[in-house]
């Protein structure tokens, strides 16, 4: 908040993403406000909530479908509004187009390597073009100003930067990019690659969680556009302007909201056990995420199988509770990764269980932030074996609920998190041996060695937190904003 009167007085901030950071459904005739699972909106919340301003997002509840309440403007969080939520409604034949079709069955499958085909289909990148424009009306319509800082979120919006650039020429565009960028072969394969090239180079700012995925995009740009790179700077020149291409890895709030409240972290495990019906003498390990294909559920269940295969000792003794909520189940992709998920589990616990343990809980249902929080602070352990992800703030946000200073952190190689979380045991989630190996190290790690590698990550997120984050972001955004000023002076 002082960055932004210090350096930026009197800006406008203003979100766009297409998740709404509460989400309102209607439940037995009453309005109930979910907060999604999405690592943009926990780490873009507390920005809000400390700066004010306005964030415009997709209003996606089942509320707003009734039009139980379907007001565009709402003052949020809803127990003490800090920033005004303007929602953008969107039909279901632009929903499937934009979010379920170009978004997520175009974009994200190209991102990520998964090994999953991305679909491209005309129609689809027709509604991604007009959900764009028409979220970039939204911006123009809510600015009150003519040069707003304005933060566009993730591959949902790749077009809008120009779009917003063309109508306020003096705007501070930081548009950031959550996921990875692959690499300019794998992006050739997407037929509207100029125009995604055009539409974020009328950016300011263009963030991604590592250089490696700057570099990237820099050398898809290099590939496919007529530009001027400078490399030293890591700026793309193009006829709209001036990009600055930069790594911002992202992180979460600290000390997390989530954490004030819970129970010490004993209780939390007598909690837990008693939920889950599990006994004194078993270790839990935890993995939270969305039931998505990127995650790598089923490879960490193998990896539970392997654990128990070579080191029998654990059986009976160890038990991996999973919280994978549903998401964008419309998609084949997805529903193929939660079945066969759900028949891992069965063949797991059908081969190793008893009747009063089983090696793996799935709980495939939405978890509020304390209810994960509670289980964080539960666990021996906590997995987070992505095939591939920009950043992973489960990651973060596990090292963050232990402020007794323990639990063992598995982390992939592949998540942008193992960058910057040394401590973690780093595996390779698709060698499923080392990574029942590395459950058993962590299980087996003696007391000193999991606390020293525990405060050393606590130390990092705690500096290297989200507030850090935003302030490199604006402050790059001021020094540009000084800059423009300067050029016009002297125009
Ligand atoms: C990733 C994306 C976010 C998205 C989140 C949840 O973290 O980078 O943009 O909000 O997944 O996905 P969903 O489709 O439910 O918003």
């Amino acid at each position: 908040r002082s960055l932004l009167r210090n350096e930026l007085p009197d800006a406008e901030v203003m979100v766009v993403s297409n998740r709404e950071p509460y989400i309102h459904n209607m439940e037995s005739d009453q309005i109930t406000v979910q907060r999604p699972a999405s690592g943009l909106v926990t780490a873009l919340e507390p920005i809000m909530r400390a700066c004010g301003g306005t964030w415009i997002a997709h209003g996606s509840g089942s509320a707003d479908q009734l039009k139980v309440d379907s007001s565009d403007r709402l003052g949020v969080p809803p127990e003490k509004p800090s920033y005004t939520l303007r929602r953008v409604w969107l039909s279901d034949a632009e929903q499937d187009g934009y979010y379920y079709g170009f978004a997520n069955e175009g974009m994200w499958p190209l991102c990520h390597i998964a090994f999953v085909r991305p679909n491209f289909r005309t129609s689809d990148w027709e509604h991604y073009v007009a959900v764009n424009r028409k979220f970039a009306d939204a911006v123009v319509a809510e600015a009150r100003t003519s040069n707003p800082i304005v933060l566009v979120q993730d591959y949902h919006f790749a077009l809008l930067p120009r779009m917003v650039r063309e109508r306020l020429p003096d705007a501070t565009i930081v548009t950031f990019w959550h996921i990875p960028w692959p690499n300019a072969e794998v992006f050739s394969i997407c037929p509207w690659k100029e125009e995604i090239l055009s539409g974020l180079l009328g950016s300011s700012i263009l963030g991604f969680h590592t250089q490696f995925h700057c570099l990237n995009f820099v050398e898809s740009v290099d590939r496919f556009m007529e530009c001027q790179i400078d490399r030293e700077h890591s700026t793309v020149s193009a006829s709209s302007g001036t990009t600055l291409v930069r790594p911002y890895p992202i992180s979460i709030e600290w000390p997390p909201a989530a954490l004030a409240g819970q129970p010490p972290v004993k209780e939390c495990g007598d909690l837990v056990r008693k939920k889950y019906g599990l006994k004194a003498d078993v270790r839990i390990a935890v993995g939270v995420e969305r039931f998505d294909y990127t995650k790598g559920i089923a490879d960490r269940f193998r990896a539970v199988e392997s654990l128990l295969e070579n080191h029998p000792e654990w059986i009976g003794h160890f038990t991996l509770v999973q919280v994978a909520a549903p998401t964008r189940s419309r998609l084949p992709a997805y529903r193929d990764t939660q079945v066969e998920a759900e028949t891992l589990v069965q063949s797991i616990n059908a081969r190793f269980g008893r009747d009063d343990w089983q090696p793996i809980i799935l709980a495939a249902t939405h978890h509020e932030p304390d209810a994960v929080f509670t289980l964080f602070r539960s666990a021996d352990l906590c997995m987070v074996s992505s095939l591939h992800d920009g950043m992973n703030l489960v990651a973060k946000e596990f090292v963050a609920a232990r402020d007794d200073d323990d639990g063992v952190l598995i982390l992939s190689t592949f998540a942008g998190a193992s960058r910057e979380l040394h401590e973690a045991l780093i595996v390779n989630p698709y060698d499923i041996h080392a990574m029942g190996e590395a459950l058993h190290i962590g299980l087996s790690m003696p007391d000193d060695q999991r606390r020293d590698r525990m405060r050393l990550m606590r130390e990092m997120v705690g500096e290297h937190n989200i507030y850090f984050w935003a302030g490199r972001m604006l402050l790059d955004a001021a020094r540009i904003r000084k800059r423009r000023h300067i050029e016009r002076q002297i125009a």
